[in-house]
């Protein structure tokens, strides 16, 4: 293997995802976080989320967070899309096996797509086992709109852990006219507090509550019995997650629910402009990047 790559830890294609993986390169065990080590926490040490979406940062961020989210945001961090309703399911599956490689104890939620569980509970199901075959992770995220509690009822019952998202849900945007934070009439806090209960009902492990007041984030978390993960829904969440590039500093711009830990941005167009100054100067590279052929 190259210098200073990445060291896959991924587990043997058969072992038990929730059990115990043997590391091979690092000669140790390690048991991956699952859904009910997840739902256990309701009420206890707040659960840590962030998104991933590439096998360095999931290995970069493992040892801090409890759940990784490869989050369908991907398709609007990663991939330059103006939303989420682009990102297919190839998308999905592929960043969902990055994250897998680069982890090894944080607990893997790929996000289905638009389009990917709509249709039927059917096409639902064929849609979430092929994410979980082809990546190996842990559970899928579905958006919880009116319908899609029936639809969590019908996987959770044939063996897939599903986590829910209520609130803001990015992939109704186009219906919805923009990104619009939820709760702010009695109708609006009512419908999102029942799809968050039927979400629960239907065997959910855990919900994202997206762009909500932090009165209705705290009256949802307290109606159900399963942990809330919040993303600009105050800290009266289970959990907290948030866009790992937001975070990181990647955008000029970020939303007011986000607290930036670094400048990545910055830091990388350090970085770039010094590179330049070296290539054009000549100074890069020098003889400790060169090699020299053997003496005769
Ligand atoms: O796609 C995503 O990253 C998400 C988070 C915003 C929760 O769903």
């Amino acid at each position: 293997m190259r210098r200073g790559a990445i060291r896959p830890t991924r587990a043997p294609r058969n072992a038990p995802q929730g059990g115990w993986i043997l590391s091979a390169h690092r000669e140790e065990t390690v048991r991956r976080l699952a859904a009910p080590d997840i739902a256990a926490r309701k009420g206890g040490a707040p659960i840590v989320c962030l998104t991933a979406y590439t096998a360095p940062v999931a290995a970069a961020l493992d040892e801090a967070c409890d759940l990784l989210l490869v989050g369908d945001s991907v398709g609007m961090v990663v991939h330059g899309l103006p939303n989420t309703v682009g990102v297919t399911m190839e998308m999905m599956i592929l960043h969902g096996q990055a994250v897998m490689r680069g982890s090894r104890k944080a607990m893997v939620v790929v996000d289905m797509p638009f389009g990917a569980y709509e249709a039927s509970h059917e096409q639902a199901y064929a849609n979430a086992v092929r994410i979980m075959k082809e990546t190996g992770a842990q559970a899928v995220k579905v958006e919880s709109g009116p319908t899609v509690p029936e639809t969590i009822a019908y996987l959770t019952k044939r063996g897939v852990p599903v986590m829910g998202h209520v609130g803001l849900r990015p992939q109704a945007v186009l219906m919805e006219g923009g990104f619009k934070a939820k709760g702010r009439d009695e109708a609006e806090r009512a419908k999102v507090l029942e799809e968050a209960r039927l979400t629960a009902e239907a065997g959910a492990f855990a919900i994202v509550v997206e762009g909500v007041a932090e009165s209705l984030a705290r009256e949802v978390t307290e109606a159900v019995a399963v942990p809330t993960i919040g993303i600009g829904a105050s800290a009266g969440c289970d959990g907290q997650v948030l866009v790992v590039d937001d975070m990181l500093g990647l955008f000029d711009w970020t939303p007011k629910f986000v607290r930036r830990y670094a400048d990545l941005k910055g830091e990388i167009q350090r970085a770039a402009a010094q590179y330049a100054r070296d290539v054009r100067d000549r100074s890069f590279p020098g003889p400790a990047e060169t090699y020299y052929a053997k003496k005769a």
